[in-house]
C-alpha cells in the first residue's frame, strides 16, 4: 500500500500545487512510483504546472462517475516516467465527488503506487475535508508570514482531529537574506509558533516555476530545497535546506546588499 499525503495549507496561494508538482517529480526520480491527484476541482492547475494540460482526456470526476477506467485518466509525466497525474475537472458539479468517492479513488491508486499526493484546495471547507479524509499523512505548506502561519495552525489542529498525525510542515517562499537579518520568520520562529517540527524551508525562487523545463528545475535552489524535503519525508528525519548559507560571510554580505537593492 502507498503512503498517501494531502498537501494542504489553509491560506490560498502559498505554494501547495508548486510543492506537489516539485516533490512529485523528485519522489519519482528517486524510483518511487508516484501519482499526483488534483483535488482542487474547478480551479485545477496541477496539470498546467506539470505540462500535462493538453493531454487530458478524462479527469477525476469521470473516474468517480465510472465514465472511464482509472488508467484511461492517468497521464504519465514527460520528464519522470515514474510520475503520473490524475487531473482535476475544469468545470464540475461539486456534488460529483463526495468524501467516500475520493477515499475510494485514493485507495485504488494506493494499490498501484508507492506514493499518492493529493493537491488540496485552499480553505477548510468541503474540498479540504474531502481531500483530508482520503489520506493518512499530510504536507502542510505555509509562507513565513504571520497570517499564513495562523491559518496553518488552524489546519494543523483540524488534521490532528481527523486522525492525521504524520504532518510534514513546509515553509515556502522564504528569503534567506531577510531571515538572516531577522526581518522574516526563521525555521525556529515557525516551529515555536506552530509547536511542530519544520521539515522543509523552500526559498523564493523563480526557477521553481519552470518545472516543465528539466534543465531549469535541475538548477533551481527551490528544487534543491524540495529534494531535501522529499528525502526527509522518506526517511522521517528532517533534512532542511540551508537558505541563509549563501548570504553568510564576506561574499554573502555583498549578495545580501545586492538583493536588497534589486
Ligand atoms: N518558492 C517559490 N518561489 C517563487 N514563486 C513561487 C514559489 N512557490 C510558489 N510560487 C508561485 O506562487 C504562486 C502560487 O503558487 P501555487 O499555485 O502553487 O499555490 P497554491 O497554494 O496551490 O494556490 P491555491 O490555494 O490557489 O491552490 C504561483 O504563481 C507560483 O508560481
Ligand atoms: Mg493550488
Amino acid at each position: 500500500m502507498a503512503r498517501t499525503f494531502v498537501v494542504t495549507s489553509g491560506k490560498g496561494g502559498v505554494g501547495k500545487t508548486t510543492v506537489t508538482a516539485c516533490i512529485g517529480r523528485i519522489f519519482a526520480s528517486m524510483g518511487e512510483r508516484t501519482v499526483a491527484l488534483d483535488a482542487d476541482l474547478g480551479l485545477n492547475n496541477l496539470d498546467v504546472l506539470l505540462g500535462a494540460d493538453s493531454r487530458i482526456v478524462y479527469d477525476v470526476v469521470d473516474v468517480a462517475e465510472g465514465k472511464c477506467r482509472m488508467r484511461q485518466a492517468l497521464i504519465r509525466d514527460t520528464d519522470e516516467p515514474e510520475l503520473y497525474i490524475l487531473p482535476g475537472a475544469h468545470s464540475y458539479d461539486k456534488s460529483a465527488i463526495d468524501p467516500q468517492s475520493m477515499r475510494e479513488i485514493v485507495s485504488r491508486l494506493s494499490r498501484s503506487f508507492d506514493i499518492v499526493l493529493v493537491d488540496c484546495p485552499a480553505g477548510i471547507e468541503a474540498g479540504f475535508r474531502r481531500a483530508v479524509s482520503s489520506c493518512d499523512e499530510a504536507i502542510l505548506v505555509t509562507t513565513p508570514h504571520i497570517s499564513s502561519v495562523r491559518d496553518a495552525e488552524t489546519v494543523l489542529t483540524l488534521l490532528k482531529k481527523s486522525g492525521i498525525n504524520n504532518i510534514y510542515t513546509v515553509v515556502n517562499r522564504v528569503r534567506g537574506d531577510l531571515v538572516l537579518s531577522g526581518e522574516m520568520l526563521s525555521r525556529n520562529d515557525v516551529e515555536r509558533l506552530l509547536g511542530t517540527e519544520v521539515y522543509g524551508m523552500i526559498p523564493e525562487d523563480d526557477g521553481i516555476n519552470l518545472l516543465s523545463n528539466a534543465f531549469n528545475y535541475g538548477l533551481s535552489s527551490g528544487f534543491a530545497a524540495c529534494r531535501a524535503l522529499a528525502r526527509g519525508i522518506l526517511s522521517g528525519v528532517p533534512e532542511v535546506y540551508d537558505l541563509t548559507k549563501k548570504y553568510r560571510g564576506i561574499f554573502g554580505g555583498i549578495k545580501r546588499r545586492m538583493k536588497r537593492n534589486t
